[in-house]
């Protein structure tokens, strides 16, 4: 298997219910290795930015609205199968529809107040950890 990375958000609602220890332990739990972390305002500018792939979708500036609501916890996670591990971790979009004993199932109200984000694929991983860290502020092994 190979040794992936991923980009993860714990969003403002999540941040807002002071679960990010508890998030962070289903990581580990997983063998996802925290690489780069930062806690953060996002601005409207990048938050428009980053989801920039749905701009055209109806409910872009509600999401960019509730990203900006908040702080948020974003870290590059690093482990076997990464993108995928996380992505199990999350469960399914709409918190109605997420596995129980997923994040989203867990900590997330509402499908537009989902609890956490987490890269779709290996490029767009490599896309997303790029937009918020730099070559020199993750720490690998
Ligand atoms: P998407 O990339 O489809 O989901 P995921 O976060 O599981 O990769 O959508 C990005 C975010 O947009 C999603 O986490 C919450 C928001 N969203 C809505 O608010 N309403 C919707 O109908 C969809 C599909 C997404």
């Amino acid at each position: 298997m190979a040794l992936e990375r991923t980009l993860s958000i714990i969003k403002p609602d999540a941040v807002a219910k002071n679960v990010i220890g508890q998030i962070y332990t289903r990581f580990e739990n997983a063998g996802l290795q925290v690489i780069a972390a930062k806690m953060k305002q996002l601005t409207r500018e990048e938050a428009e930015g980053f989801y920039a792939v749905h701009k055209e979708r109806p409910f872009f500036n509600a999401l960019v609205e509730f990203m900006i609501s908040g702080p948020v916890m974003i870290q590059a996670l690093e482990g076997e199968n990464a993108i995928a591990t996380n992505r199990d971790l999350m469960g399914a979009t709409n918190p109605k529809d997420a596995a129980a004993g997923t994040i989203r199932a867990d900590f997330a109200d509402s499908i537009d107040a989902n609890a956490v984000h987490g890269s779709d694929a290996a490029e767009t991983a490599k896309v997303e950890i790029a937009y918020f860290f730099s070559d020199a502020e993750i720490c690998s092994r």
